[in-house]
């Protein structure tokens, strides 16, 4: 094969992201995209990956008792001459912040649904954050090797509670005990399934071949052909057909169906992602105060940090900074430059994920992600590139829902839990607020469950034991304004003033009555929820 250009790398790019709520099967669907695109062999080494990971690592213990999946990451493989790059998000809805940052490095999501449970309420929350975004969305319908809703139903419900015009590109014919199989809508070929052991399901070959509904009598029993036909009948009229351009512009989800534990419905979903989702897209970065738009087949290699993970080696203190490239052909080796720091980093070990193993990655293009380990340099939300001056539009922090007081047990230490909290707050999973009288810090996170995580980490990463204890606060505010209306502000409220990681003010206050109060009565300042790290 000729090389390629940096351009033709890109559009042969599938980078995206699997939403869905506990159980509905994200975990088992990975596995088995995997197997379908030929990187894994046998279904269990997703699963038996991540046990083994956690294993090695004390603080996951966490996610190991309730069964959460707490970090996140990356799946490399390649099919059919294209690429696919499986983000992987945390699980539990107090990661959700984190997880936005992971669906700003995607180009699309796949939304699992279970089918006998329909959208739940995480399926819907994280919806929400693919909406903000316009990511488009393909809809797997999942477990449908058990009895199942009505589909039409569950259509009906993907059209009223998410305002998203489903488009099936299959129709199921039964489901359960009496699940017979499937029929495309578009060539009305018949995919019959058959009841697998897991082995076979694994391999991909269990499920007799596609042929004409006219000649799939045998795999029906009585009437059961002609329900399907009068459903899909009713389905072609009721429906609108699949229309690629409004899926890209996220009005449109195409449905499919299938079992993701007996490998069914899994390579067509596959297919349908390499068929329809978006290669990456340009993007709009600012270049020395002119806005500039980068195409992901430009020269200059650039990128965006979306995660800074720890620990993912425990024999190392390494952070690894997520790198999604959005233009370029990166080469293992090259200098690259942060944007808002101006240092220069020499990439020589950075990381691909694939499916069992992780590996030096040679080169990459827009749309991969590469691993960069750094010793706290890089940040989420950093822009890098070749010349160090595009900078793309932050990542949100998002204002937390929860603000705890930390204290350490041993007041000696007190100057390493500063550390250890910045160390912390700079991967972007929690947010460390210092206000301007007294020495406690403050800690922000958007659920309870991320406190537990962080007084784990303190003690097995930092040797520090500490307790979180309720604060005064119920809301954090980021505040801007003229100089002197800010002055003033502050100065009338220095109690509640504060300073966050990256020495923005904030307006701490008691209450969202407070916050209200407080905003009407300073017209001048903005008093804001989200602050975009610069
Ligand atoms: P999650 O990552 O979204 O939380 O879901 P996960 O894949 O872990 O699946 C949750 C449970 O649902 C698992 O069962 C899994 O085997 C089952 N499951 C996933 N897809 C299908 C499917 O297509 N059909 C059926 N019948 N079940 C499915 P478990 O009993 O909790 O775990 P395990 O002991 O089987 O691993």
């Amino acid at each position: 094969m000729s090389k390629l250009t940096p351009a033709q790398q890109a559009a042969r790019r599938r980078t995206f992201a699997i939403i869905s709520h506990p159980d509905a099967g994200k975990t088992t669907l990975t596995e088995h995209l995997l197997l379908a695109g030929g990187s894994i062999r046998a279904a269990g080494q997703v699963r038996a990956r991540g046990e083994n990971r956690r294993t090695r690592s004390d603080w996951m213990k966490i996610e190991r008792e309730r069964g959460i999946s707490v970090s996140s990451s990356v799946m490399t493989f390649e099919k059919d001459g294209l690429v696919f790059n499986l983000l992987d998000t945390p699980g539990h809805e107090d990661f959700s912040e984190d997880t936005y940052r992971t669906l700003t490095a995607a180009d699309a999501a796949i939304m699992v649904l279970d089918a006998a449970k329909g959208i739940e309420p995480q399926t819907l929350k994280l919806f929400e954050v693919c909406r903000l975004r316009d990511i488009p969305i393909v809809t797997f319908i999942n477990k449908m090797d058990r009895e199942a809703q009505d589909p039409m139903e569950l259509l009906d419900e993907i059209a009223s509670k998410l305002q998203l015009d489903p488009a099936p590109l299959y129709w199921p014919a039964g489901s359960g005990g009496r699940f017979r199989g499937m029929l495309n809508l578009q060539t009305g070929a018949f995919q019959p399934y058959a009841k697998l052991v897991g082995g076979q399901a694994a391999e991909g070959e269990g499920h007799p071949e596609a042929l004409p509904l006219a000649q799939a009598d045998a795999h029906f029993q009585d009437g059961e052909k002609a329900e399907l036909e009068e459903q899909a009948e009713l389905i072609q009229g009721g429906y609108p057909a699949f229309e690629r351009q409004s899926f890209l512009e996220g009005h449109m989800t195409p449905v499919l169906f299938g079992s993701a534990l007996r490998h069914f419905g899994v390579d067509e979903l596959l297919a349908a992602i390499g068929e329809n989702a978006p290669p990456p897209k340009p993007l709009t970065a600012e270049k020395a105060g002119e806005t500039e738009t980068v195409e992901p087949g430009a020269r200059e290699v650039t990128g965006f940090v979306f995660k800074v993970q720890a620990n993912m080696d425990p024999n190392h203190r390494d952070r690894i900074a997520m790198l999604r490239l959005s233009s370029g052909e990166f080469k293992r080796g090259m200098k690259l430059k942060v944007q808002n720091t101006g240092r220069q980093l020499s990439v020589n070990a950075p990381i691909t994920f694939f499916a069992s193993d992780r590996e030096l990655a040679e080169e990459a293009f827009a749309g991969d992600v590469i691993g960069i380990p750094n010793h706290g340099v890089l940040r989420v939300g950093d822009s890098l590139s070749e010349s160090g001056l595009i900078r793309f539009a932050g990542l949100p922090n998002f204002a937390p829902e929860i603000l705890q007081r930390v204290r350490v047990k041993d007041p000696l230490k007190a100057k390493h839990l500063k550390k250890a909290l910045e160390g912390l707050a700079e991967e972007g999973v929690t947010q460390l607020f210092r206000p301007e009288l007294g020495s406690d810090f403050i800690v922000g996170a958007v659920g309870q469950l991320q406190f537990e995580v962080m007084a784990d980490r303190l003690a097995n990463e930092y040797a520090l034991e500490c307790v979180f204890e309720p604060s005064p606060y119920a809301e954090a505010r980021w505040v801007a304004g003229e100089r002197a209306d800010l002055e003033d502000f502050a100065s009338k409220h220095k109690t509640a003033m504060a300073r966050d990681i990256d020495d923005a003010p904030v307006f701490l206050s008691k209450s969202a009555w407070e916050t209200g109060y407080i905003a009407d009565r300073y017209p001048k300042v903005t008093f804001t929820k989200t602050r975009e790290r610069m």
